[in-house]
C-alpha cells in the first residue's frame, strides 16, 4: 500500500481536496496540526490503519488518536459525559485529547483502539487540519508522523526525512506552533486522569474542571497503553539536568546560558515547547551526545520534561 513517491502538497495553497480524496481511498497522508505533524489514515478502514502501524514500525498494542472536525462529530463515536462537554467547550479545537468509552455502532476499526473499549479523540485547532477533516467528513486516525520511538516531527521536512516514500502525500504548512503532542485526559474512569502531559498545561485543565487530575500509574498497561519509556530518542545519548557540556557533548540550553542551541534564552516554557523537537532534530543531525539544561516542571514544563526523560531513557 505504501507508495514509492510521496507527493508534497505545500507552499501557497496545498490541494486539500486531493489530500482528502487520498485519505478516503485508504491512503496515508501526513498533515500539520498545532501540536506536531500527524500521519493520517481513515479510522474506519482497517487496511488504512494497519498501514499506519506498518509505516511507523509501531507496536500494534499502542492505540491511536481519532481526529475529528468538530465536537458534534466526536460525540457520534463515544459515550459523551458532562466533563467531556466542559473540557471540549473550554479547549477544543486545541491540543487536548479525551479518552472516552466507545459507543455502539461506532464504525471505528478495532486496530485504532488496539482492542480497548475506549477511544482517544481530538479536534485539532490548526486551520489546515480542520479544513482537511471537514473535507474527509470522517474520523482520521493520526499518530505523530515519525518512525516509532524517534523524535516527533514539527516540520514537513522532519516527516519526509523519517517517513518519505511510505506515504501518499505530505501536506507542508510550515512549523507547528505548539510543538508538543496533545495533553491526554482519561474520562472513562471514576476520576479524570492525566494520561499524557502535553501542549495544554495540566493546571489549565484542573482549573476548568475545578478538581485535580489523577496522575497515571505508569505500571498500569490499561491506563497507559503503549506509553513506552524510551521514546523521542536521538541517535546519540542524552544527559539531563546538565549545567554545562562535557567534552564531545552538544549543549541544549534553557534560559540565559552558553550553549549550542537554546530552547528559550528568555526562559519561556511556551517558546521552549515549540522549539524542543526541532532543536533535538538539529542536534541529532550533528551526531554527538546531547546534554540538556534543567527545565522548570510547571505548566508546559511538565510535558517538556516528560519528553526529555523518554529521550534520555535506556533503550532496548
Ligand atoms: O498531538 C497529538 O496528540 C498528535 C497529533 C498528530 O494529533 N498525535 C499523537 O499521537 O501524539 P500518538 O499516536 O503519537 O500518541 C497517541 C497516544 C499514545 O500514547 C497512546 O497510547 C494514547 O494516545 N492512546 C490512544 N488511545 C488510547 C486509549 N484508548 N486509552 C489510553 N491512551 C490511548
Ligand atoms: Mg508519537
Amino acid at each position: 500500500m505504501s507508495s514509492k513517491h510521496t507527493i508534497i502538497l505545500g507552499s501557497e495553497q496545498p490541494d486539500l481536496q486531493q489530500a482528502a480524496a487520498l485519505l478516503r481511498a485508504g491512503k496515508l497522508v501526513a498533515f500539520p496540526t498545532e501540536t506536531v505533524y500527524g500521519l493520517g489514515g481513515d479510522a474506519r478502514q482497517g487496511q488504512a490503519v494497519a498501514a499506519i502501524f506498518e509505516a511507523k514500525g509501531r507496536p500494534n498494542f499502542n492505540p491511536l488518536i481519532a481526529h475529528m472536525a468538530s465536537i458534534e462529530a466526536a460525540r457520534r463515536y463515544v459515550q459523551w459525559t458532562d466533563q467531556a462537554e466542559l473540557l471540549a467547550k473550554a479547549f477544543w479545537p486545541g491540543p487536548l485529547t479525551l479518552v472516552l468509552p466507545l459507543r455502539d455502532g461506532h464504525g471505528i476499526s478495532p486496530l485504532v483502539t488496539a482492542g480497548l473499549e475506549t477511544l482517544a479523540i481530538r479536534v485539532p485547532a490548526h486551520p489546515t487540519a480542520r479544513r482537511l477533516l471537514a473535507l474527509v467528513d470522517g474520523p482520521v486516525a493520526a499518530p505523530s508522523a515519525n518512525p516509532s520511538g524517534r523524535i516527533s516531527p514539527t516540520t514537513a521536512a522532519h516527516v519526509e526525512a523519517g517517513l518519505g516514500g511510505r506515504l501518499a502525500a505530505i501536506i507542508d504548512d510550515g512549523p507547528c506552533g505548539v510543538g508538543l503532542e496533545s495533553t491526554i485526559v482519561g474520562l472513562a474512569g471514576p476520576h479524570p486522569m492525566l494520561l499524557r502531559p502535553g501542549g495544554l498545561a495540566a493546571e489549565e485543565i484542573e482549573a476548568a474542571l475545578g478538581q485535580p487530575l489523577q496522575q497515571r500509574d505508569t505500571n498500569d498497561a490499561l491506563t497507559a497503553p503503549g506509553q513506552l519509556l524510551s521514546h523521542y530518542a536521538p541517535n546519540e545519548r542524552v544527559r539531563l539536568n546538565a549545567t554545562q557540556a562535557e567534552p564531545g557533548e552538544l549543549m541544549l540550553g534553557f534560559g540565559a546560558m552558553a550553549c549550542d542551541l537554546n530552547l528559550s534564552a528568555s526562559g519561556s516554557l511556551i517558546e521552549a515547547a515549540a522549539n524542543l523537537f526541532g532543536h533535538l532534530h538539529q542536534l541529532d543531525a550533528l551526531g554527538r551526545p546531547i546534554a540538556v539544561a534543567p527545565v522548570p516542571n510547571h505548566g508546559l514544563g511538565q510535558a517538556i520534561n516528560d519528553r526529555l526523560q523518554r529521550a534520555a531513557a535506556p533503550r532496548d
